[in-house]
């Protein structure tokens, strides 16, 4: 059995008066996939945030590779966070830089790399997503789905051990957005890392990986492998996926 890298335990957190997030557990292997699915506003860019280390929890813990990221001394606490990564919901792009600049921006901020190094890696990834041709473009020169693929090699460029994708097919049209998912997949077996995908959508969620883990108004409602869902005791989590297929 491989080591969780990621270990949630009781997390809440809540908005001025409203609870957003409620006594969230869960944790997740090196390696694994996992699709965080639930309706919009039901928590998954918030609990994201807390796993990234941006918003504290006002209750629980979160274990990145084993350390309690919200105790940690700010010296220790840089090195692990660099092992998680995100590509935002609303992740733009630097508008004034070529894709190779955008690619950079991690790179020149968290590695000593050579510039030559920086170079390979930048083509190795944009050659992943089918963008080598793209480099030296600037991002209004791209479509909605090139930019989201640059978004996405962007925010593995550090090879962190961990990624999160939050909707990263939202507001494209389900061929591209098949075609990012697939992306992702196939960046995952190249860097063997662990990933979650949050999505509204319960066909890229099943597209994406084989465990779900289902938020309901801030509470995980469901943990599981697709057959656990079909046959769940709570009846929204039958409901909603049976809506969504
Ligand atoms: N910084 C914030 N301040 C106040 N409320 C917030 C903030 N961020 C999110 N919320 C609220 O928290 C709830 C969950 O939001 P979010 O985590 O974005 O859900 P999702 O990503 O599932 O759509 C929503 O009701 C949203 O309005
Ligand atoms: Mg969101």
């Amino acid at each position: 059995m491989a080591d969780p890298v990621l270990v949630v335990k009781d997390l809440s957190k809540a908005f001025n008066e409203a609870q957003i997030l409620k006594g969230v557990s869960f944790s997740v292997n090196q390696g694994e996939h996992v699709s965080l699915v639930g309706p919009s506003s039901s928590g998954k860019s918030s609990l994201f945030k807390l796993l990234l280390g941006v918003i504290p929890p006002d209750e629980g813990t979160v274990f990145l590779m084993g350390k309690d990221i919200a105790h940690l001394a700010a010296d220790k606490r840089h090195p692990i966070l660099k092992q998680i990564e995100m590509q935002f919901q609303q992740g733009a792009l630097f508008d004034s830089m070529t894709v190779r600049g955008n690619i950079l921006v991690p790179l020149n901020e968290e590695t000593d790399l050579e510039p030559g190094e920086k170079e390979a890696i930048v083509c190795q990834l944009l050659k992943s997503v089918d963008l080598i041709d793209a480099i030296d473009k600037y991002p209004h020169e791209l479509s909605g789905g090139m930019r989201k693929r640059v978004a996405l090699v962007r925010a593995l460029a550090i090879r962190p051990k961990i990624a999160l994708f939050d909707e990263p097919a939202s507001g494209l049209d389900p061929v591209t957005s098949v075609h990012i998912v697939n992306m992702i997949k196939k960046l995952s077996k190249e860097q063997e890392m662990t990933m979650l995908v949050a999505t509204t959508s319960i066909h890229m969620a099943q597209n994406f990986a084989d465990r779900f883990l289902m938020l309901n108004k801030g509470r995980i409602v469901a943990d599981g492998y697709w057959q656990e869902l079909l046959d769940h005791p709570d009846p929204w989590v039958s409901n909603f996926i049976r809506k969504g297929i």
